[in-house]
């Protein structure tokens, strides 16, 4: 979906250049069109497996993302009241919401007890018995999960690998089936589901397809001992192709290695993808501000900085950064750098790249996952717009904040 033509990088039917020249710099770009593929990929190639793919919001909550998916028919993945705020806003059914998270507050569990979701995936017993004296409180039912964590190495960046005995993610699965008996002391729970999320950004699925089996063999053990278990949740966690040597899992192979450990048992199959979804799909448009050299190096200031995009800084990755305009000029090698006073404000380093002149437009890309949704105001920096575009058009689901919106809620 962003691919050039006549040396101009488009996105889907509109050429970037236009954009940012209207919208102005930095701002995030989205195909609308790669989004829903790569949904669609989950949920056809689950077939007539029951199923429900639930959108990780945290990958990007911004309502016209979450409003294209609920129309698509996805659920969603929540982690906070805010995110569930967010959903419904976006026309979002309660009822294909799972609340993920591993410190949930009783304002947030009596805010998802209200809108009637579907399911909590629950991290610990005493979750479990605050969900339970809260639902008491109300008069009503609530279904869980328990997030179990399967002891399997997701070989990814130590930051986002949560399936490993020492995080303190899920309950230990060797401990589940005695949770789960405990649990029946709680007269207003109902255990539906298993849950398991392994880490992030995984580009071997080995681990995540150990992980399943591990979830399949015990969610069966749960049933023999009389447990109405119906949902298995496998998380979310694919990767995507930062650069071009990353190779990463295709969505329907490997929907289709789970399909086959699943099919036949009678169990609804829910994932929780956020990165495969939106990551390629979306880029971050930035603008050349000034060429700099000093005796050991290059830098390329540009009008974005880590608190637009913070995952160079964060987990040093890596994102390509590619002209909007390609030019015959002979590539150069340096830092991309941005406004920020801090040494680890850069988007590249050393990266061999487009000569660029100031005044020239950049893309960061696949940039659509934790981009935007990771942004601060550091700096009193105002926090860039968004942009949809939908074939040969597009508009702004976010616009860019301005003065006035640093400062809302502040008093002197
Ligand atoms: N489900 C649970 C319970 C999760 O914790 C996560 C991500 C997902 C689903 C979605 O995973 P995905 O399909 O997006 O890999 N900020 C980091 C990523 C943090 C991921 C946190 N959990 C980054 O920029 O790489």
């Amino acid at each position: 979906m962003f691919s050039y033509l006549d040396h101009s990088l488009y996105c889907e039917d509109v050429a970037l250049a236009d954009i940012a020249q209207r919208a102005g710099t930095p701002c995030y770009i989205y195909s609308s069109q790669m989004i829903l593929d790569n949904f669609q990929a989950y949920d056809e190639a689950l077939g007539d497996l029951p199923h429900n793919v639930c959108y990780s919001v945290k990958a990007n909550s911004t309502v016209g993302i979450l409003a294209l998916l609920a129309q698509a028919g996805s659920g969603f993945d929540i982690v906070s009241g805010g995110e569930l705020f967010r959903v419904l806003k976006a026309g979002g059914d309660p009822d294909q919401v799972v609340f993920s998270g591993v410190g949930k507050t009783a304002e947030e569990i009596e805010y998802a007890l209200s809108e009637e979701i579907h399911s909590f995936n629950c991290e610990s017993e005493a979750e479990l018995a605050l969900i339970d004296s809260l639902a008491a409180r109300r008069g009503v039912r609530a279904s869980f999960s328990l997030r179990v964590n399967p002891d399997v190495d997701a070989k990814t960046h130590p930051y986002i690998s949560t399936g490993l005995r020492e995080h303190k993610f899920g309950i230990d699965i060797h401990e589940a089936e005695t949770v789960y008996e405990r649990a029946r002391a709680f007269r207003n729970l109902d255990a539906r589901g298993v849950s398991c999320h392994i880490g992030s950004q995984l580009l071997n699925t080995s681990p995540i397809l150990l992980a399943v089996d591990k979830v399949v063999a015990l969610a069966q053990r749960l049933r023999s001992a009389g447990h109405g278990i119906a949902h298995l949740d496998f998380g979310g966690g694919l990767g995507v192709a930062y650069q071009s040597a990353d190779q990463p899992p295709e969505i329907r192979g490997f929907l289709d290695c789970i399909r086959k450990r699943v099919e036949g048992r009678g169990f609804t199959v829910m994932v929780e993808p956020g990165r495969s979804i939106v990551g390629p799909a979306g880029v971050l448009v930035t603008r050349v501000l000034y060429r700099k050299r000093t005796a050991h190096k290059e830098f390329v200031v540009v009008d974005a900085a880590m608190n637009d995009l913070i995952r160079p800084a964060l987990y040093r990755s890596h994102h390509d950064i590619i002209p909007l305009r390609k030019t015959d000029r002979p590539p150069i090698t340096g830092d991309v750098v941005g406004p920020v006073c801090e040494t680890g404000d850069f988007l590249a380093h050393g990266r061999e790249m487009a000569n660029v002149a100031p005044g020239d437009f950049l893309a960061v890309m696949t940039a659509g996952a934790y981009g935007f949704v990771l942004s601060s105001n550091y700096n009193s920096r105002r926090r860039p717009p968004e942009i949809l575009v939908e074939g040969k058009k597009w508009r702004i689901i976010r616009t860019r904040e301005n003065y006035e919106d640093l400062v809302r809620g502040e008093t002197v």
